[in-house]
């Protein structure tokens, strides 16, 4: 494959993670904003990812190749409608598509529609139909602000009364504003969830192995929900029954519905799934861009390069497949105070002789230089440490090794990430 040059949007470590696959496949990278972080693997350019019109400039200036936009906010935007129009090949859906993670009161909708296994719901916008809605339900629902919420808009409850005080936040107090002023209620599934990523023209798929999330703080899932702790794949619960499941069950429905609906969708499509006890996949949510942590592990662990099929998807001229990987795990380095307010500026030290460690590579997520030649925190998720192995197990527990190298005071992270898979 001849060299590209690929443009990543975003900043984060899901950006990092993607610039630095990019780089290992021999092609020419570029990252807007990108941060000092990711400037080690990538040359970064200061236009923001909600500068469209910056975005579509660079892309034209640099003569870009490909366009791999990270974070869902400019999918839903458009940027990929101003990027194609512009005539550069870009890996993410225009606003039509991207409406499957903007609303989830649409994607709900559209499942519906094309017959795909989610969980009954109702769709509401006002509390006293709220109410009445909670009432139908056997058990109390989850209750989701259909808006985009910087995955903070979904309460799991546990009594009938939490699940009215969440209704309450979203319809009444606007805990959400606009995206909170329509509300799913649904049905509480119960299994093992999985992230399943695909690439996808609209008309083939390209699977990546399954991965899975740690979205609680805690070990053992226990306390508040976070952007993600860590991060595995394959994941043992997406076994070949399972994931062929996913891809008869869910997938294909997917891109046929979405074709029956004249939605062209090129990029990554992400389906948040519930494997129940007997293997069948319920589409818990969709989302439209790579998730951040999984995509570390998926593109450290990479065997088969992915620009190729990133930019045959972009085209339309995407082979349909599987893409083969090696066992890889990510641990989050978060700062004190996440996820609430994360402490700023505490300094970290030991990250080279982490990266140093063999199979083992460091994303920056949350972090800036300290004007001394090191690092400090500048963010909640700080750093993804992530390694690989013949095995889950043993990518975590070299994972663990590169995480006690690093020194960074007061930070919160787990010890058991990949805990189903050893
Ligand atoms: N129907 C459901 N049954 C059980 N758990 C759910 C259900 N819907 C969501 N959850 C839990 O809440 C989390 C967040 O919900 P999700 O729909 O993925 O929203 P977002 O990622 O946008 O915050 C899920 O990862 C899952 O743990
Ligand atoms: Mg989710």
């Amino acid at each position: 494959v001849s060299t590209k040059r690929v443009l990543v949007i975003g900043s984060g470590g899901r950006e990092h993670a993607l610039a630095w696959r990019a780089v290992q496949e021999g092609h020419d990278v570029l990252v807007a904003p990108g941060s000092e972080g990711i400037e080690g693997t990538a040359r970064c350019v200061g236009v923001a990812v909600r500068d469209a019109d910056g975005l579509v400039a660079l892309a034209k200036a640099e003569h870009v190749d490909l366009v791999v936009v990270g974070p869902e906010q400019p999918l839903v935007d458009g940027l990929a409608d101003r990027l194609r129009a512009a005539d550069i090949d870009t890996l993410g859906p225009g606003a039509a598509g991207a409406r499957l993670e903007g609303s989830k009161a649409f994607a709900k909708d559209f499942m519906r529609r094309h017959g795909i296994p989610t969980a009954a719901a109702s769709i509401v916008r006002d509390v006293a139909d709220g109410c009445a809605a909670l009432r139908r339900f056997a058990e109390p629902p989850v209750v989701k602000a259909s808006g985009l919420a910087a995955g903070k808009g979904v309460v799991v409850p546990e009594t009938f009364e939490e699940a009215e005080t969440a209704l309450r936040d979203c319809l009444e107090r606007g805990a959400f504003g606009a995206a909170g002023a329509t509300v799913v209620l649904e049905e509480r599934l119960s299994g093992e969830e999985l992230s399943f990523f695909v690439l996808t023209d609209g008309a083939a798929a390209v699977a990546f192995a399954p991965s899975q999330d740690h979205k609680r703080l805690g070990d053992g899932d226990a306390g508040p929900n976070t952007g993600g702790m860590g991060a595995c794949a394959p994941a043992p619960r997406g076994d070949e029954r399972v994931c062929a499941r996913i891809l008869a069950e869910v997938v294909e429905p997917t891109l046929v519905g979405l074709r029956a609906d004249g939605t062209p969708y090129r990029g990554v499509l992400f389906v948040g799934l519930m494997i129940d006890e007997r293997g069948a996949p319920f589409v818990i949510e969709y989302n439209v861009r790579f998730g951040d942590p999984e995509v570390q592990p998926l593109m450290f662990g990479a065997v088969d390069p992915v620009v190729g099929p990133f930019l045959a998807a972009a085209r339309g001229e995407l082979d349909p497949g599987t893409l083969r990987a090696t066992p890889a795990a990510t641990v989050v380095l978060a700062a004190p105070g996440y996820p609430g307010e994360p402490a700023r500026g505490i300094p970290i030290r030991g990250l080279e002789r982490a990266s140093a460690r063999p199979e083992v590579a460091i994303f920056h997520a949350g972090t800036r230089r300290d004007g001394h030649g090191g690092w400090c925190s500048d963010g909640g998720r700080v750093l993804g440490v992530c390694a690989r192995g013949p095995d889950v197990a043993s990518a975590v527990a070299r994972a663990y090794q590169a995480v006690d190298d690093i020194e960074f005071p007061g930070a919160r992270l787990r010890r058991d990430i990949g805990w189903r898979a050893r």
